[in-house]
């Protein structure tokens, strides 16, 4: 079967939107998202379907469409998501014609689709993450019981995973200078403690030729960050027979014109490659940031884990990084307390993350997936262990986030600003070119643009700035 949804299945779904647009008037739909950018993505293109639906967007449990997009990659993720769709009864009383979807991640777990069957029938709908293209189509089936539709939309019903790519959805962005651009969706990489690849589906690239093309439209709309997004970036191309690995594809990207910054999520440390490294470091319009998710520092819970690759081999990468790139901004996952994990292992991930120096870590404490082999694994760490562990590697990290902001005071750097802040007096919020958050103060106006900025302070998190007038035009680019 072809890798690409049909043309003429992408029309039916044309078709549908108009005649759900040609019924709505001045109907709400809610997409309330959860979980990781892959996530946001996915949600920026539901909301995209429900505009040429004709649905006003809008934040509240009440809208006629409310669609919860979900993340399962840990348990408390799910039980959270459990608890929206539970209270949600109560607005599905208020109206009893408004429509709720379960999408993303936990609507590809079939425990979770015999769940909401079950116990939450007031949700009409499951959708999956690889098959929501397929929203007008549902979305028009519920509303008018056809017979087509009715095969997927009975109440409770499931949409069935499809997992070829859909190009030509449209999208309705969160913000006018920022976008996520997926280059390929699903993994093949079976970590042994991760849900994903049983729910994303078989790892499958985008040409080329798509990826560029909406490149170049979000630029011609004045965006200035732009990430690409995957589960495993580099494998990006392995497929496609276009001969093009991950490397050349950030280089054509940087290749379109305009003045705008590449980020990229997330890399395996397995697949990264010199030749990535060099490619950041010949070039000023890719992000100094590499997020490169090491999980373990212990050679032995690696190779259980089944990530394929040692401390060794992982710190050769990062000193390579950090030999043609001086400024590059570290990043990484930790997951604390994997089945069997000892105190010495947990010393080895020390080591590492003390040699490495990251700007900042995501730690999570290990949460037991129903069917990947780790949940099958022997787990004698008791919870009061691992949670001191979890604590002293966020205490080491800290410091060392602390020590690393220190270093930017007194420099002048050049930042987006990308939003309003929320910080004491400071109005604004902006990114170093690294990903680093900054607090500082200045119009509305200039949301969306470069600015140089001279930092003042430093906290663990973050570091407060302020706009350098004298270089407002002159900056470095
Ligand atoms: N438990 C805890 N953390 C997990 N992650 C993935 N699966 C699990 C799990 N079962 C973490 C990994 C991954 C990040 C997105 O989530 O660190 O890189
Ligand atoms: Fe999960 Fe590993 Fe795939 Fe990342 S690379 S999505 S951690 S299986």
């Amino acid at each position: 079967m072809s890798k690409f949804v049909t043309e003429r299945e992408m029309e039916f779904q044309r078709e549908c939107m108009k005649r759900v647009a040609a019924r709505n008037n001045g109907q709400t739909a809610f997409v309330d998202t959860y979980g990781c950018q892959q996530n946001e993505a996915d949600s920026e293109r539901m909301s995209g379907m429900l505009t040429e639906m004709g649905y006003v967007l809008c934040n509240s449990d009440d809208a006629d469409v409310v669609i919860i997009n979900t993340c399962a990659v840990r348990e408390n993720a799910e039980n959270r998501v459990f608890g929206v769709i539970g209270r949600l009864v109560h607005a599905k009383r208020r109206n009893p014609s408004q429509i709720i979807i379960l999408a993303g991640c936990m609507g590809g777990e079939a425990s979770v689709r015999e769940k909401i069957k079950k116990s939450y029938r007031h949700v009409d709908a499951v959708l999956d993450t690889t098959s929501f293209w397929r929203l007008p189509e549902l979305i028009l089936g519920l509303l008018e019981g056809d017979e087509r539709a009715a095969e997927i939309n009975t109440v409770g019903g499931v949409v069935e995973p499809d997992s070829r790519i859909a190009e030509g959805m449209p999208v309705s962005r969160l913000y006018p200078h920022k976008a996520w651009v997926s280059i390929m969706y699903g993994c093949n990489n079976f970590c042994s403690y991760c849900i994903v690849p049983y729910l994303r589906g078989r790892e499958r690239s985008r040409n080329s030729e798509d990826i560029l093309k909406e490149i170049r439209e979000v630029v011609a709309d004045g965006c200035k960050d732009i990430t690409l997004l995957g589960q495993n970036v580099n494998s990006y191309g392995e497929m496609t027979g276009e001969g093009l690995d991950f490397a050349d594809l950030l280089a054509k990207v940087a290749e379109v014109d305009g003045d705008f910054l590449i980020r990229f999520m997330t890399s395996h440390p397995k697949d990264t490659s010199k030749k990535l490294l060099d490619t950041m470091a010949s070039n000023p319009k890719i992000a100094r940031h590499l997020h490169l998710p090491v999980q373990s520092g212990s050679d032995r819970i690696l190779k259980i884990m089944n990530r394929r690759y040692n401390a060794e081999s992982y710190m050769e990468l990062i000193n390579y990084a950090k030999k043609v790139m001086p400024d590059i901004v570290l990043t990484s996952d930790i997951i604390v307390g994997f089945p069997g994990e000892t105190e010495q292992d947990f010393e080895q991930t020390l080591k590492l993350v003390s040699e490495v120096e990251y700007d900042s870590l995501f730690t999570f404490i290990y949460s037991k997936r129903e069917g990947t082999p780790a949940a099958e694994m022997e787990d004698p760490t008791t919870p009061e262990e691992k949670s001191d562990r979890f604590n002293r590697l966020i205490e080491l990290q800290n410091a060392i986030s602390l020590k690393k902001h220190k270093e930017y005071v007194g420099k002048t750097l050049r930042a987006l600003v990308d939003g309003e802040g929320r910080q004491g007096d400071h109005n604004l919020s902006a990114r170093t070119n690294g990903g680093r958050l900054i607090h500082l103060s200045g119009d509305k106006s200039l949301i969306g643009e470069f600015v140089p900025v001279h930092i003042t302070q430093a906290t663990t998190w973050s570091l407060v700035g302020e706009i350098d007038k004298g270089l407002m035009n002159g900056v470095r680019k």
